[in-house]
């Protein structure tokens, strides 16, 4: 018996990075998962990496900056598995910017998918989840959501809102029988970075910072995901669950 034998679970940002390494995990451990994304070849190829492991996985593209796509994920998710038992919501982008120079578009750039994206992916899902007395969602923060870094002032801001929002939706569904928790990574080697980390200097000061001195790998994020989705923390909920090599410890 795995630990996700015979559920559903929808993975966004799936095609890519610690969402993708989310849908090989959970594939592993006979979840039925659905890829999502924005590049469909990305998402063909988890798929196929899923399937290659013995796992079931498709995948469903979907832009997730407008409320109607966001509902569509779920609703044809639900049309063709008839179930959804976990929703993990790792889609994101990263930009940085000093706040003097961070234009409009930035922020709406990324409060779209990381915020107002998450949320309305997450309105849908939790209402299906509530209406039948069970389900988990977990949200993929950061720790820029809990200590402050010097030109990432917007992330930082938007990726708290998805703390805060972790704990309401906990406290909100629990009656319900639904689980809502959160993992903030630190720096974690991905597609999303890999410019920055590419750069010698600033990956020195990065793992200076860092007391276990490496970045994190997208299956270390994809291990707490599966923990606080799975029947060991069936008493967890509104918790964020760091996974930082130490940065946040010091
Ligand atoms: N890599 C890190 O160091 C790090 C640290 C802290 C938090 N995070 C968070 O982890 C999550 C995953 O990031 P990653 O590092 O794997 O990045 P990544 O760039 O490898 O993956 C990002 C994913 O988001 C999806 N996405 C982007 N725009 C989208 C849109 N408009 N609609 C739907 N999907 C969209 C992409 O298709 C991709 O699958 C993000 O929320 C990110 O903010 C990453």
């Amino acid at each position: 018996m795995r630990r996700f034998d015979g559920q559903v679970a929808i993975v966004t940002g799936g095609t890519s990075g610690i969402g993708r390494e989310v849908c090989l995990a959970l594939a592993a451990e006979g979840a039925r998962v659905v890829v999502s994304g924005t590049d469909e070849a990305r998402g063909e190829a988890t798929c196929e990496a899923a399937r290659a492991e013995g796992g079931i996985a498709r995948f469903a593209g979907a832009r997730l900056n407008r409320v109607e796509d966001c509902h569509r994920l779920v609703d044809g998710v639900l049309e063709r598995e008839g179930a959804i038992d976990v929703l993990v919501n790792a889609a994101g982008v990263f930009e940085v910017g000093a706040t003097p120079e961070t234009a409009e578009a930035a922020w709406d750039r990324m409060s779209d998918v990381n915020l107002k994206g998450l949320f309305f992916t997450g309105q849908r899902a939790l209402t299906v989840m509530a209406g039948r007395g069970s389900g988990v969602v977990v949200n993929i923060s950061s720790i820029g959501a809990l200590v402050g870094a010097p030109g990432i002032a917007a992330y930082c801001a938007i990726k708290g809102g998805v703390e805060a929002l972790t704990r309401a939706w906990a406290v909100e569904f629990a009656p319900q029988g639904v689980r809502v928790n959160a993992v903030a990574p630190g720096n974690v080697e991905t597609p999303m970075n890999a410019q920055m980390m590419a750069r010698p200097e600033h990956l020195a000061t990065i793992l200076e910072r860092t007391p276990l001195g490496r970045n994190g790998r997208p299956h270390e994020i994809a291990g707490a995901v599966l923990y606080l989705a799975g029947p060991e923390a069936q008493f967890v909920t509104g918790a964020s669950l760091v996974v930082d090599g130490g940065w946040t410890a010091q």
